[in-house]
């Protein structure tokens, strides 16, 4: 099967990027959510970053124009009926995903492909809500979506192998590269990106300054930001909810750091609530 038609679940920070890229390389594409304002704020967040374009000279006008012209919308994911693939890009949450997965097993063709963003979430446990689940794989694209290059491709338990295949092509044909992960949580993306964090929160815990540790990672690592910026940036509480999930399944060595907890628990969640590992109120670093 050749994959022309693809529809997106979800118009927040992930779907509306995907709807972009996928409406790039060419493809039809429908994007849902459950209310006609998300749907609009999607449209309108893949609008503002292909003005931007306009503007760096990257694409014309009138690339614009067609490009948003492969972007239909809907608030009903009955309309997934003629997809040949499916991207799920819903909050993360287990019990939401499985109940998504169940309903498209019975809106779409049985041939269509059943992907999933999950940043964490088990594929198996999501293909199992399924009838089909051979067809179900998680495809994880990072953010911001039209600017990484890379996208974890994760084969459940019983996802078939021409599904795989299929999925990393479709990846290739979007001008990005697959990185084949195996289904234990936090896949590779994540699982690495939480232990690198947790280990700069001992790091200030045995008395290093949060800026020397960033600049360490950053200077010496060649990473474009640091750890604890990061933390700062995605939330202390959004931070601590990931590794109490790797802590569960794989022991001791992803073991939150207690620095992290007791800022958690002292509203200190970062950006979001002006601080974290630094100050926002005043002079926020850059
Ligand atoms: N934000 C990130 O940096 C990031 C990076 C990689 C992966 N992810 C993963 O991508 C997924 C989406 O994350 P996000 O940050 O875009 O979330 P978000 O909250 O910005 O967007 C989710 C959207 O899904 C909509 N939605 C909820 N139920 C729906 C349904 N039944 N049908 C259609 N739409 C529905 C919500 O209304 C919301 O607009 C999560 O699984 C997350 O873990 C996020």
């Amino acid at each position: 099967m050749a994959i022309k038609k693809v529809f997106v679940i979800g118009a927040g920070t992930m779907g509306n990027g995907i709807a972009q890229v996928y409406a790039q390389a060419g493809y039809d594409v429908m994007m849902s959510d459950i209310k006609e304002e998300f749907v609009r704020k999607g449209l309108a967040t893949i609008d503002g970053s292909l003005s931007r374009m306009v503007k760096k000279g990257t694409i014309t006008e009138a690339d614009k124009a067609t490009v948003l012209g492969r972007i239909k919308t809907t608030i009903n994911n009955s309309d997934a009926k003629d997809a040949d693939l499916v991207v799920e890009a819903a909050p993360e949450e287990l019990a939401l995903k499985k109940n998504i997965f169940k309903q498209l097993d019975e809106i779409c063709r049985p041939d269509a492909i059943l992907a999933t963003n999950t940043s964490s979430l088990p594929i198996g446990e999501i293909a199992a809500a399924t009838k089909n689940p051979g067809r179900v794989i998680g495809i994880h694209f990072m953010n911001p979506v039209p600017v990484m290059k890379g996208v974890e491709v994760i084969p459940g338990r019983h996802t078939r192998p021409e599904v795989l295949a299929m999925a990393k092509d479709f990846v290739k044909s979007l001008g990005k590269e697959p990185c084949e992960a195996r289904d234990y949580a936090g896949f590779i993306v994540s699982r690495l990106v939480d232990a690198l964090m947790n280990e700069a929160f001992w790091c200030v815990m045995d008395g290093n300054k949060p800026e020397e540790v960033d600049k360490a990672v950053k200077l010496c690592l060649n990473h474009p930001m640091g750890p604890l910026e990061l933390c700062d940036l995605a939330g202390a509480d959004i931070v601590l909810h990931g590794l109490e999930t790797m802590h569960k399944e794989f022991g001791e060595r992803l073991r939150p750091a207690p620095l992290l907890k007791n800022m958690v628990r002292s509203g200190d969640l970062g950006r979001k609530t002006g601080r974290g590992f630094y100050d926002y109120t005043q002079n926020a670093p850059k």
